[in-house]
Parts: structure tokens; C-alpha cells; sequence
């Protein structure tokens, strides 16, 4: 009896500790509600924005992350490890179609085997113009610089033929490659690839087989429809159809040769010059490191056309001149 009255006792005694534990919970979560009723809505705005950002810079990271993936995957595609690389030199300057001519080339150059593209702009420093287009390009490529001293710059109304281009930027580019490519085992062979002529993916078939200095015809260039090498019966180039200036040493354009790593290599002085005569560049860098007997004719012995010596028309922007008076313009935040 006593036994069931201690038990009682302490049963009652449980329940009010129990109750008091429950009030004292039920007390404590009402304490935390109003403290986050009561939070500081400014800390709240802060922390809400602090997760906005984090989300965003994911964003960017998950777009650059899968804008690199597929320039990898695309270059992994492309190689062929027994295949020499064809490194491509394209000089190129701000205007407004600097944009369209180089996403014509890089949508060509994407289609080719072991391709390295060099761009250099004629400016002082690197766009982000051409800095974005090339991380998209899908393609293995170096971005470089360097400006025309303002001398040979051509000045506002001067015919475009009265001072040579691209000098300073093809130098440039090849220095690299004697730098950067400078071991043998580096095999590769080089083009001056200008950013508005118009390439054929089989040229670039042509272009990896030279061992020296290889030639090949160029559509309309020199007043012509087709310039191109002679070659002889047993396939030696024997002279050129030029028309203009074919008295040059090496009367063809810079888009109808290319030239193996080992040559350049071999004459680590050969570069261009603004020494030379208007249209004498092609000559100028040739004379250095080839003669005429030892240029490799190609494209079926020169009788197939792969590349086009094409301009592009300016475009008319008046509409445009009249908004930049109002201090306005059509590309805010949008590149063209
Ligand atoms: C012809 C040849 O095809 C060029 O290879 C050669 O450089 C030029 O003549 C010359 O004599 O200097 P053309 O069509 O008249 O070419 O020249 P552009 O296409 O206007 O320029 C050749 C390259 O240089 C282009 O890739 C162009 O973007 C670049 N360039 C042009 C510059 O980097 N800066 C300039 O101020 C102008
Ligand atoms: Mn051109």
C-alpha cells in the first residue's frame, strides 16, 4: 500500500517536471517565432541577395565551364596525332564588319584537322570583341596584338593600296611561333590567312602537305579571275599568268602560299617589311627562304581554285552617324 502511494507520489511528481519541460519548450519556440518575426528585414534582403550573386556567378562558371567542354571537345574531334598542324596568322582591325568576317572564317576553319589559329589585331591591346568570339569558335587558337605605328597607318580618305597591311601583325605571329614551336619535333606548316578573303576546306589538305614553300592559284586577285602558278610537264613551277605587277620576284598573293615550320626556322630573319615596294610583300618574305625551282605546285598542279581573294563592301551606317550626334547608338549592349 505504502509501495502504491510512493509510486503515485512520483508518477505526479514525473508529469509536473514533464509539464514544466513542455511549457518550457512550448515557451522557447514561441521566444524563437517572434525573433524571426522580428529578424532584421535589411539583414534578410542581404542574405536573399548574397544567394541571388552566388547563383549568378554558378551561372557564368556552368557557362564558361560548358563554352570551354565544347571548344575541347570540338579541338579533340579535329586532331589527327600523324597530321602536321596548320597554323593560320590572321591580322585583323576594328571595324563594322570585323565581327561577320571573322565568324565566316572561324565557321570554315572549325571544319579543319589539326588547326591553330593565330589573331593578331592591329590595336594596342586585345578587344573583348575578338576575345569572346574566339572563346566561342570552338577552336585552338592565340590572341594576340600589336598596332601599326601611326606613320603607316592609313589616314581617313587615303586609298587603302598606298600603305601595305598586316606587317607588324604576321611578324609578330611568326615570332611566336619561333618561340613557341621553336623544336623540331613542332611539325607544322604556316598560313597567311586574311580575315576577308573566303577559304575552301580543301585547301587546308593542300596547305598540310608542304614540306618547303607550297603555291597554289588564288581567284580573283590582280585584276584577274584566277592568278596562278605555270608549272611545267614534270610538275615544277616555271612562272606565273599575273597580270599585275609581274615583275615581282614572287608574283602572287598572300593567300595563294603557304610555308613549313622547319623553313621559318631555318631563316629566323625572314619576316616582312614596309622597306618594300606597294605589293611586294609576298616577295618580300618568299625572296627570304625559297626559289622559284623549289616551290611545291599543288592543288592538282595548280588547276583547282580553293581560295578567293574577296573584299567586302563597307557598309552604310548614315543612319547610324545620325543617332551617334544624339548620343545614341543602335549596338548599347549588343556586339555586331
Ligand atoms: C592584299 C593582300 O591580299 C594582303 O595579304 C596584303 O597584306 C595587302 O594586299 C598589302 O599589300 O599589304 P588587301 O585585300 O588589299 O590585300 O588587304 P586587306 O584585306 O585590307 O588587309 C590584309 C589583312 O590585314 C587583313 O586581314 C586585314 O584585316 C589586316 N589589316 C588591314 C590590318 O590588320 N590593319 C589595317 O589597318 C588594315
Ligand atoms: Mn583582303
Amino acid at each position: 500500500m505504502t509501495n502504491t502511494f510512493s509510486n503515485y507520489k512520483l508518477l505526479e511528481m514525473l508529469n509536473k517536471k514533464r509539464t514544466i519541460l513542455y511549457l518550457g519548450i512550448i515557451f522557447i519556440i514561441i521566444i524563437w517565432l517572434v525573433n524571426i518575426k522580428k529578424r532584421d528585414a535589411a539583414q534578410y534582403q542581404a542574405l536573399n541577395e548574397a544567394l541571388k550573386q552566388t547563383r549568378h556567378q554558378l551561372k557564368i562558371q556552368t557557362d564558361s565551364y560548358n563554352v570551354l567542354k565544347e571548344r575541347f571537345e570540338s579541338i579533340c574531334d579535329k586532331w589527327k596525332p600523324n597530321e602536321p598542324i596548320v597554323y593560320a596568322i590572321t591580322p585583323t582591325y576594328k571595324r563594322p564588319v570585323q565581327r561577320a568576317e571573322l565568324t565566316r572564317l572561324s565557321n570554315t576553319f572549325r571544319l579543319v584537322n589539326n588547326f591553330h589559329w593565330i589573331v593578331v589585331e592591329d590595336a594596342e591591346s586585345k578587344s573583348t570583341l575578338v576575345a569572346n568570339l574566339l572563346l566561342k569558335s570552338h577552336l585552338n587558337y592565340t590572341h594576340l596584338s600589336i598596332a601599326t605605328p601611326a606613320e603607316w597607318k592609313r589616314q581617313l580618305k587615303e586609298p587603302k593600296w598606298k600603305k601595305p597591311r598586316g606587317v607588324k601583325q604576321r611578324n609578330i605571329a611568326l615570332e611566336w611561333l619561333r618561340t613557341e614551336r621553336a623544336r623540331k619535333e613542332h611539325d607544322g606548316i604556316v598560313y597567311f590567312a586574311d580575315d576577308d578573303n573566303t577559304y575552301s576546306v580543301d585547301l587546308f589538305d593542300e596547305i598540310r602537305v608542304v614540306k618547303g614553300v607550297g603555291v597554289w592559284p588564288v581567284g580573283l586577285v590582280g585584276g584577274l579571275l584566277v592568278e596562278k602558278p605555270l608549272t611545267d610537264i614534270n610538275g615544277k613551277v616555271i612562272g606565273w599568268n599575273s597580270a599585275w605587277r609581274p615583275e615581282r620576284p614572287f608574283p602572287v598573293d598572300m593567300a595563294g602560299f603557304a610555308i613549313n615550320l622547319n623553313v621559318l626556322r631555318k631563316h629566323p630573319n625572314a619576316a616582312f617589311s614596309w622597306t618594300v615596294s606597294r605589293g611586294f610583300q609576298e616577295s618580300a618574305i618568299l625572296s627570304q627562304v625559297v626559289t622559284l625551282e623549289q616551290l611545291e605546285p599543288l592543288a592538282d598542279n595548280c588547276t583547282k581554285v580553293y581560295v578567293w581573294h574577296t573584299r567586302t563592301e563597307e557598309p552604310v551606317l548614315k543612319a547610324e552617324e545620325k543617332l551617334k550626334n544624339r548620343g545614341l547608338r543602335s549596338d548599347m549592349n549588343i556586339e555586331v
